[in-house]
Parts: structure tokens; sequence; C-alpha cells
């Protein structure tokens, strides 16, 4: 069990040089996934989410940077051991997978800024320089730890989170993760230890004065509720003897650095720490921290602790996303349930498989079941909505009949489309900033769906000349702010749609929606015919 030491000072402290959101960069990270075997979408889905509010943020504010971080997570016994049972040493194991993970945000347009591994020599220096001042502060110390070790989640576990199961027939008797399920096996050993158990009333005093900091709200109901009883203090080293595939302990060799301590202070590495004239970085505090729901606690009560003890901001935002599932099963490598996304994107294209990942998953609260059917579905139903509607508008049956153009045509048919146009930029803001991506993008599915519903009820092919080209400006109209509203979700096709419309490189920005223009339209365009 956790040995626990007399110290003095508790941190309630409010952590101090807070910078203005106008003088920093908009950050934003994902988890650094672990290398121990190729990504599945579940990895993918954490990566589009972060894109997508990425690339919103651009387009809200194009005169603020986004940093954006994401990476892999390569120490631990989890990541040692798979190297061994391959037969190659752990960094050159990585290095391999490592590869595949940025090759994967690459073909799926995640816009990064920076592609961090913690096995680079800059985050050696970051983790040495944090140790070093949290022994400073009287913050480490060493213990004897006993309890169990789970190298499928790298975490420990007391006795009362675990379960004992007995031999049954040919499955021999073993304990597990009454969380998890993934087993787990008894340590006794020396670690270093972390004086988490100091910072509970000021974790709890941010939780409860930022109702907003942790979302969906159920994840930061469970927080506060989590807060009202004391921390144990943490282990934050292992033997080398048992873990040599890891960041030595500054001044003790014979211990590792927890892979967990390491890889949270990635996202400070990720911003340049430790950041030069012990002055504020530019990026930090991250903005909005985008992670499963599996690891909400690392994120909300470990980082934030170091954080406090640091004297840094905390982090603004945490969003815990659910997860993907296979026949309702969370889908992971270890269950062998998942869903190769090279392969979905190879086959579907990349817009594709975000509207589907956006669409389906981007409410974060409930799991959600990948569906090789359902992501068809959601391709199709993009190219009738979309990729049909360009096409019909523009067809030469409608261009040929089509009035000049002037501002005295109207037509009732096209007044509600106009309205919902013109209203849709901030009505997806609306969606965005209360963390809403699912009801975002849908938003703009339904002034979509409204074009092609007032182009069928009028029939321009047929009508007037003034029926004509009211319907020409209105859909086109519709489709200039939706493909604007459309970038952070369907990048890509976005971008051919806004080509195809003319629409200048300046004029894409979110305020675009409201005050920019149609170029030279061309005709024709099929969108979605490039797959990957
Ligand atoms: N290395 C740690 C994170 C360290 S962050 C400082 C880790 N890595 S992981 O590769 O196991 O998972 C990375 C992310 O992928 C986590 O946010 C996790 O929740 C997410 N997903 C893994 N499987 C998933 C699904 N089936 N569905 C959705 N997300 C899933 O944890």
């Amino acid at each position: 069990m956790f040995c626990h030491f007399m110290f003095s000072k508790v941190f309630t402290r409010v952590p101090r040089r807070w910078v203005s959101t106008s003088s920093k960069p908009w950050y934003i990270t994902t988890p650094i996934f672990y290398p121990n075997a190729i990504p599945h979408i579940g990895h993918l889905y954490s990566l589009v989410t972060a894109d997508i509010f990425a690339r919103y943020h651009t387009l809200k504010n194009p005169s603020r940077p986004v940093c954006f971080v994401t990476g892999t997570d390569e120490h631990g016994l989890k990541i040692q051991k798979a190297a061994l049972d391959k037969g190659l040493p752990p960094k050159e194991f990585c290095d391999g997978i490592s590869q595949q993970f940025r090759k994967l945000a690459n073909e799926a347009d995640v816009d990064f800024t920076k592609f961090i591994r913690t096995s680079e020599e800059a985050h050696y220096t970051s983790v040495e320089h944090i140790w070093r001042q949290l022994d400073r502060l009287g913050l480490i110390y060493k213990g004897s730890y006993s309890g169990w070790y789970s190298i499928t989640d790298e975490c420990f576990y007391t006795e009362g989170q675990v379960l004992h199961i007995a031999e049954d027939g040919n499955t021999p008797a073993r304990t597990i993760s009454k969380e998890t399920g993934a087993t787990v096996e008894y340590s006794s050993e020396t670690n270093y230890m972390f004086r988490l158990s100091e910072f509970r009333e000021a974790l709890l005093k941010h939780y409860t004065s930022n109702p907003n900091s942790v979302v969906p709200q159920s994840h930061h109901a469970h927080l506060v509720s989590l807060l009202q009883s004391p921390l144990e203090d943490i282990s934050i080293s292992r033997p080398r003897s048992r873990l040599s595939w890891g960041i030595p302990v500054p001044n003790d060799s014979e211990h590792t650095v927890y892979v967990w301590f390491d890889a949270l202070i990635s996202y400070l590495t990720g911003i340049g720490y430790p950041w030069p004239d012990s002055g504020m970085s530019k990026g930090w505090p991250v903005d909005m921290q985008v992670i499963g729901k599996d690891i909400v606690r690392f994120h909300t009560i470990y980082l934030p602790a170091v954080l406090l003890a640091l004297e840094l901001p905390l982090q603004r935002q945490i969003l815990a996303h659910a997860h993907w599932t296979s026949s309702q099963k969370k889908m992971s490598k270890s269950l062998g349930n998942t869903t190769d996304p090279f392969q979905a994107i190879q086959e579907f294209g990349i817009d594709s498989i975000r509207y589907y990942l956006a669409k389906v998953g981007g409410r974060f609260q409930d799991d959600v079941d990948w569906s090789h059917v359902q992501l068809a579905k959601h391709d199709k139903e993009l190219q009738t909505i979309l990729g049909n509607l360009f096409m019909r508008i523009t067809s030469p049956a409608i261009a040929s009949r089509m009035a000049p153009a002037s501002s005295d045509i109207h037509n009732e048919t096209f007044v509600p489309l106009l309205i919902a146009s013109k209203a849709l930029p901030s009505l997806v803001s609306s969606h965005m900033d209360r963390v809403n991506v699912a009801d975002a993008l849908e938003a703009v599915v339904d002034v979509l769906k409204l074009a092609n519903k007032c182009l069928t009820d009028a029939v321009p092919w047929k009508s007037s000349p003034e029926v004509a080209r009211a319907s020409y400006d209105s859909c086109l109209e519709a489709l200039r702010i939706s493909g604007i509203c459309l970038q952070p979700f369907i990048p890509r096709v976005a971008a051919e749609l806004l080509d195809a419309l003319g629409v200048s490189s300046a004029e894409r920005s979110w305020n675009h929606g409201h005050t920019g223009s149609l170029g030279n339209v061309v005709s024709g365009v099929r969108l979605f015919r490039s797959k990957s």
C-alpha cells in the first residue's frame, strides 16, 4: 500500500501567471499514443476530433496561431514487452510504429503543428527538469509500494480495485482490474512517490469554480465527487531491474520514471518546456485537451497536481470522449476487434470517414458502435446532399435558361434557405462552443438538405428564367456558406467545393460566411472524385 508521510504545506494556491488569451496561441493536444501496435479507428477519432477544433479555431480567428501537438508515448513495460516479443530494441521498435501514427495523421488531414516522441532528447530534459523541481519542493519521497500493476493499462491498482478469479477448466487463476478487465500482477518494491494527497483541496477548488473545465459534464460531476475523499500519494518510478525502457530518475539510475508521469509532461515539452528566461511559454496553458474517457484521472488529477506544484496554470478544458466499440465491446488491440483506419480511408476517402466519426461520435457522451454499413450510408449521404447538389445547380439545364443576375429577382421558395444559410455560421459556432461537434455538423447538413428540397420543389430546369436565376443564386450562396462551415470537418471536399465556387482563399474564414462572395463558378465539378 502507499506510504504516507506528514507534509505540512497544503497546496491551495490559485495558479498564477495566467496569460491573456489574445497574446498566446490557441493550444490543443491529443493523447500521445502507445506505439505498441499499429493505430486503429479509436486513435483516429481522437486525432480527428482535435483537428476539427484546431481548424475551427484557425478559421474563427485567423490572426491567432494554433498549436496542435500529438505524438507517441514510447516508454514503459507495455512497449518494452512488445519490443521484446518482436526481438527488436525498444527504440527501433517504436521508430516503425510511431511512423504509422504520423502517417495516419497525415493521411487523415490532421493538421498538427508538432508530433512529439517521448524518446526525444528534449523530452528527457523536460521530465528531468520537472522531477528536480518537485524534488526541491519536497514533493517526492522514497517509499515502499505494494500493489497490483497492469502492463496493458500501465497503472497501479489497489486491492479494492482488483478481482481475483479462480481457476476454471483451461483458464488458470488470475487477478484482473475491475475497471478495465486487464490482467494485473502483484509487485512489492521501493518506488519514488509523489505527494498527490497534498493537492486535493486545490483541485477541488479549481473544478468547482470551473464547471466547463471537463466535458461532457458527467465527467466533471464524477471528478468533483471523487475529490470529496482523500487522494493517495502515487508511485512515479519503477525499479530499473523491472523497467529498463524509460527515463532514468535523476540522480538515481537504479530507478526509471513511471511512464504516465513521463507521458503527461509531453504536453509541456510539446510547447517548448522548459521555456527560457523562467517566464511563461507563449502557448501554455493548453486550451483544449482531447482524451478518451479511460484516461480522465491522469489528465484531471495527476497532471493538474504537478502543474499546481510548479505554479503553472491548469489546462483550460478537457474533452473526454466516449469510445468506439465493435459489437458493443471497446475496440482495442488487446481484444483483437479493431478496424484498420488506413483501409477505411482507402475505401471511402478520408472526408467520409471524418464525416462519419464526427456525425456519429461528435456528442462524446455515449459509446458508439463502428459499422461498415453505417459508414457506407454516411458516405452516400454526403455525396447526395453535397456532391449532387453542386452538380444539379451548376448543370447546363439551369445555366442555359436563367435570367441575367439582378437584385430584383426573388422567389418565395428560397427565402427560408437564404435565412437559414445566413444564420448558419453563428449556429455552428454556438454548437462548437458547447463542444458538440455532431450538432454543429448536423446544422450544416440541415441547410444542405433544405437546399436540395428547395431545388426539387422549384424545378428550375423547367421553370421560368427568373426561378432558374433565383434557384441558382440561393443554392450557390447556401453552398458557399456551407463550404466555409464544413472546412473543419471535411477539409478536402470543402476546399474542392470552395474552389469550384471560385471563392478566393482570402475569403474562407468564418467571418466570410457573412460577408464573402462567389467568384467564377466552375460547373460540373465532381466533388468526392478522389478517394484518398
Ligand atoms: N499513451 C496513453 C495516453 C498518454 S497521454 C499523456 C494512451 N495511449 S493509447 O494509445 O492507449 O490511447 C490513446 C487514445 O486513444 C486515448 O485517448 C484512448 O481513449 C483512445 N482510444 C483507444 N481506443 C479507443 C476506442 N476504441 N475508441 C475511442 N478512443 C479510443 O492511453
